[in-house]
């Protein structure tokens, strides 16, 4: 799935959130903090730790990251695009991302040091200098450091986000799902799903999932992706509890609303079918 840096995604839509919610516990606490904050840039690594997580890297995660870190099955992990998402926010939020959700086939496997050793390595590979020190494992520590930009690179590399290869046959533009589709589709985002994304999909307490944000980060993956992200994962309140042909309706309604034409026939449930279609902007 391609990420793009304004694109509130899913796993980062959580991690601005918390990183906002660090700047607004700050105002109580920042001046305190003020002294201790830092960013990325301030050398908080060791080369040694970042070794010690590029043996990781290479081990567990370069066969889908890529062994640059440019990206292949999965996301980039290097560049301007990975940078532009996670500025400002914590490295809390990428250590949980790395030691909660990675690898992507053995999630829960890595400790926090060695998640912290890749993080350490990802910072290298991003050009962020080095220091004496090892990056703590604590997240407590770790939320008092955030991502930034680094300082003197210019012109980072857009680092495609495709994580599927793009499907050859139809995008979202063929008509591809039925008014009567969509309809079923609305009952059941009003139900399940409005209140934490806006009654007219513009967002709430969770990310909008109409309009070009939305748009352009989905854009050019399967259609399965994004009905996948939905059936497995939504709503989040009780991931797993919607069939296959609903994350299909809800799919055929979240398409009429992003304005995409209805056609005769209905979306098909069937992940085949589905990856032959992309979204498209
Ligand atoms: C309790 C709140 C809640 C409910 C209810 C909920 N969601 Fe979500 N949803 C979230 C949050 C939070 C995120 C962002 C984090 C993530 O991607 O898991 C999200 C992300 C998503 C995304 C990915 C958006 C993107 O582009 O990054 C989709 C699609 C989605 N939800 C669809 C649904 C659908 C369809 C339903 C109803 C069946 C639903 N959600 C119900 C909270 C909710
Ligand atoms: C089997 C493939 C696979 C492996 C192995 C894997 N990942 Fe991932 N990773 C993904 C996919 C797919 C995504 C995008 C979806 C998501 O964010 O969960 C992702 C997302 C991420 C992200 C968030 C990227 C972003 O900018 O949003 C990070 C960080 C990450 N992986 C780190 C790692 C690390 C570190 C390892 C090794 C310990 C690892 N991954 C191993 C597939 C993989």
């Amino acid at each position: 799935m391609p990420f793009c840096q304004s694109r509130v995604a899913p796993t980062r839509w959580t991690a601005s959130v918390a990183g906002a919610l660090v700047i607004f516990a700050g105002t109580m606490s920042w001046s305190l903090l003020g002294a201790q904050a830092k960013t990325s840039n301030d050398a908080v690594y060791s080369a040694a730790q970042a070794t010690r997580g590029q043996a990781l890297y290479n081990e567990q995660c370069a066969f889908c990251h890529g062994d640059d870190m440019s990206g292949g099955s999965a996301p980039g992990l290097a560049g301007g695009e990975f940078l532009g998402f996670w500025n400002k926010t914590p490295l809390s939020d990428l250590l949980e991302k790395i030691v909660g959700t990675m690898p992507a086939g053995a999630p829960g496997s890595l400790t926090n040091a060695q998640g912290a050793e890749i993080t350490a390595y990802i910072l290298q590979v991003n050009k962020f200098p080095a220091g004496q020190m090892d990056l703590p494992d604590d997240p407590a520590a770790l939320k008092a450091i955030t991502l930034a930009e680094p300082t003197k690179v210019a012109a980072t590399p857009v680092t495609p986000r495709q994580t599927a290869a793009a499907p050859a046959g139809k995008t979202v533009k063929d008509s591809v799902y039925s008014e009567a589709q969509a309809t079923r589709g609305q009952a059941l985002y009003n139900e399940q799903c409005a209140f934490c994304h806006g009654d007219d999909m513009s967002g709430g307490s969770a990310p909008g999932l109409a309009g070009a944000d939305f748009l352009g980060f989905w854009d050019k993956t399967p259609l399965s992706d994004l009905v996948d992200k939905i059936v497995q994962t939504m709503p989040a309140s009780a991931p797993g509890s919607l069939t296959a042909e609903q994350g299909a309706d809800i799919t055929a309604y979240v398409l009429q609303v992003n304005k995409f034409p209805a056609g005769q026939a209905d979306l098909s449930a069937d992940a085949a079918a589905l990856k032959a279609i992309a979204i498209a902007k």
